[in-house]
This record gives structure tokens, C-alpha cells and sequence, in this order.
């Protein structure tokens, strides 16, 4: 897309950085919308990498129309609960309609929260309430959906117990469920982001895997046995879900233990599943898998 001015908000996180990156790379500008008080240091790397920045005001509708104007398409890889996803999403979205910017692309990047029910999903039901706006506006929305990400396997999301040598599996064994790596991610949302034709969804999965593929993966990466470990079934882990969420204090953290476990859930109901991929979308992109990333880790990592 010649001239592709690509406005992103959020640009000073983890996946935001990634994404500035792989636009730069593309040839297209970036204008970074950042905060007074972001971090200095990771302004500074992405003004180094070629971004161009802008300081704004997130509650101000004006100020953000302001950075918004010429823009082809709005970026959203902002991270919080109600009062980022809803609430300043939709300013973010109304200056973007105001700007005249033709596209949207909202900080969805997560399984496929379209087919649960309300309820079952914290995080991914602030989603879905924002989609209720977004969808009523003026302006083509892409919604990225991606799984979860890879790397979260070596440890932040609890499906290999390395210690004990298990994979944790909470109903079906043979259920498949998407996995994309974080920069995998934000190669597709650039190539996206750049490309005027999308549609309302793209789904993107660099493995799709099962606890027994895991095993076999896990297993062959670290030239031990690893075992199935099932805890329960579905039903077992919804009540766990509801019991950790009643005897934890109320916090404003993004991901408390027991929204991990709502993730976990909806993977192993098969509810969130990504289908049709669009992985063949945008020539050249190499997807990595589940084994890449757990040969990697483990090779920097031996115990
Ligand atoms: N599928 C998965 O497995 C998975 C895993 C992790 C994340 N994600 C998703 O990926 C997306 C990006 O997450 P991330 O991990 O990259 O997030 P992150 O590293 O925590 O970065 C969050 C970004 O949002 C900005 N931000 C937060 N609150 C804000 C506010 N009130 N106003 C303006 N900016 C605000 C931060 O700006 P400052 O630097 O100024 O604070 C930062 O740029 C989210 O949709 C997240 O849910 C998906």
C-alpha cells in the first residue's frame, strides 16, 4: 500500500513493539501514540527504530484525532481491563472515525472469543462488549485472532509441568488448540495492517496441538518421558475457576491465576478453536511451532 501511514496505540508494549518493527521493515511509517509517563527508555527504541512519535492524552477524543489524522489504518495493541478495552478503545475509536481513518484493528489478538458465551471469559467478554461499538461504527474493523502465544508454554501458562514431566490435560486429550508465536503475530497484524481488503476476522494459528501432541513434542525436546496428567474434566475445572475466583481478593491484575485457568477452559472445550485459517494470506510468512519454541527454550535453559 504506497503512502501507508499505519497509526498504533500501544506501541510501547510487548506485542506494540513487535508490530512498529515489522511495519518499519515493510517500508510503511508509524506514528507511536505514547503517554507522557510511558517508559523513556522504550520511546526511545521506538523512535530509534524509525517510528514516529506522538505524545497524547488517551482521554482526550481531540488530542488523539489530532494523531490520528492521515492515518490509513489504527492499531490497537493496548493491554488492560474494562477501562482500557472498552473505554479508551472507543475514544480511540471515535477519533479514529473522526480522523477519517478508513480501518481499524482492535487489540483482540487471543482465540477465538467469538463463539463463547458471556461469561466463561473475563478478558475476552470486555472484547466482545467493545466489538458491540466497534461494529456500529463507521470504519472497516480487522479483528486478529491468534490463539495464545507460544512462548507461554515454557512456563506462564500452566500446560507443561517440567518438573513433574507432565503435560496437563483437563478433558479431551486429542482436543487441538492454536498456538502462534508472539512475533509471528505481529508479522501477520503489519502484512494486515498494510493490506486495504481485509475482512471483519482473520485467524491465524502457527501449530495447532494437543496435550498428546505436546507430550511427543516436550518429551522429544528434552529427551525425557513426559505423561498426560488429568486433574479432571471440564466441569472440575469450571468449579475450580469459580472457587479460586471466590477465595482470591478482588484485583485489578489483567491475568489473576484463575483467568489463565478461563483461558485453559475455553482451549480445552474446543469452543475457541480457529477455523478456517488464514495463515496462507501473505506470501512469505514462516510460522513457527510448538517445538520451535520449546527447543529453543530448552536449549538456553537445560536443567
Ligand atoms: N493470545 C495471547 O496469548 C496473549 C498473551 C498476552 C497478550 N495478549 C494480547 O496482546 C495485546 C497486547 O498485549 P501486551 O502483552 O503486548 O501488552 P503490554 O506489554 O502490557 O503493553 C500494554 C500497552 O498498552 C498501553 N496501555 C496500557 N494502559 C493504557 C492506558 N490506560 N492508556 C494508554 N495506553 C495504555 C501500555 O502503555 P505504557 O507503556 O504507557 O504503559 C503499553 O503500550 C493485548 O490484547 C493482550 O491481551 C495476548
Amino acid at each position: 500500500m504506497d503512502n501507508a501511514n499505519i497509526v498504533l496505540a500501544g506501541a510501547t508494549g510487548n506485542l506494540g513493539g513487535r508490530i512498529t518493527k515489522a511495519i518499519v521493515k515493510r517500508g510503511a511509517n508509524v506514528r507511536a501514540l505514547v503517554r507522557p509517563n510511558s517508559d523513556p527508555d522504550k520511546v526511545e527504541d521506538l523512535r530509534k527504530c524509525g517510528a514516529e512519535i506522538a505524545e497524547v492524552d488517551f482521554n482526550s477524543v481531540s488530542d488523539l484525532t489530532g494523531a490520528c489524522r492521515d492515518g490509513s489504518c489504527v492499531i490497537s495493541a493496548l493491554c488492560g481491563l474494562r477501562k482500557v478495552i472498552v473505554d479508551t478503545q472507543t475514544l480511540l475509536l471515535d477519533a479514529a472515525v473522526k480522523a477519517k481513518v478508513p480501518r481499524f484493528i482492535p487489540s483482540d489478538f487471543s482465540i477465538d472469543f467469538t463463539t463463547l458465551s458471556f461469561g466463561t471469559n473475563r478478558n475476552l467478554d470486555l472484547r466482545r462488549e467493545f466489538h458491540e461499538r466497534l461494529d456500529k461504527a463507521p470504519i472497516a474493523a480487522t479483528s486478529i485472532l491468534n490463539g495464545m502465544f507460544t512462548h507461554l508454554l515454557t512456563g506462564e501458562a500452566p500446560f507443561i509441568l517440567f518438573k513433574l514431566k507432565r503435560v496437563v490435560c483437563w478433558e479431551n486429550p486429542d482436543q487441538l488448540m492454536d498456538l502462534t508465536a508472539i512475533d509471528d503475530t505481529a508479522e501477520f497484524t503489519a502484512a494486515a495492517a498494510l493490506d486495504a481488503a481485509t475482512p471483519r476476522f482473520l485467524r491465524i494459528a502457527g501449530d495447532q496441538i494437543s496435550a498428546r501432541g505436546l507430550v511427543e513434542v516436550v518429551s522429544e525436546a528434552t529427551g525425557e518421558k513426559f505423561r498426560l496428567f488429568r486433574p479432571g474434566g471440564l466441569k472440575r475445572l469450571a468449579t475450580l475457576i469459580r472457587f479460586t475466583r471466590a477465595i482470591l481478593p478482588r484485583s485489578s491484575a489483567v491475568y489473576p491465576p484463575w483467568q489463565g485457568m478461563q483461558y485453559m477452559h475455553n482451549m480445552f472445550s474446543g469452543q475457541a478453536k480457529l477455523e478456517p485459517l488464514d495463515n496462507g494470506r501473505y506470501p512469505g510468512m514462516r510460522w513457527t511451532t510448538a517445538r520451535d519454541v520449546l527447543t529453543t527454550y530448552l536449549g538456553a535453559n537445560p536443567e
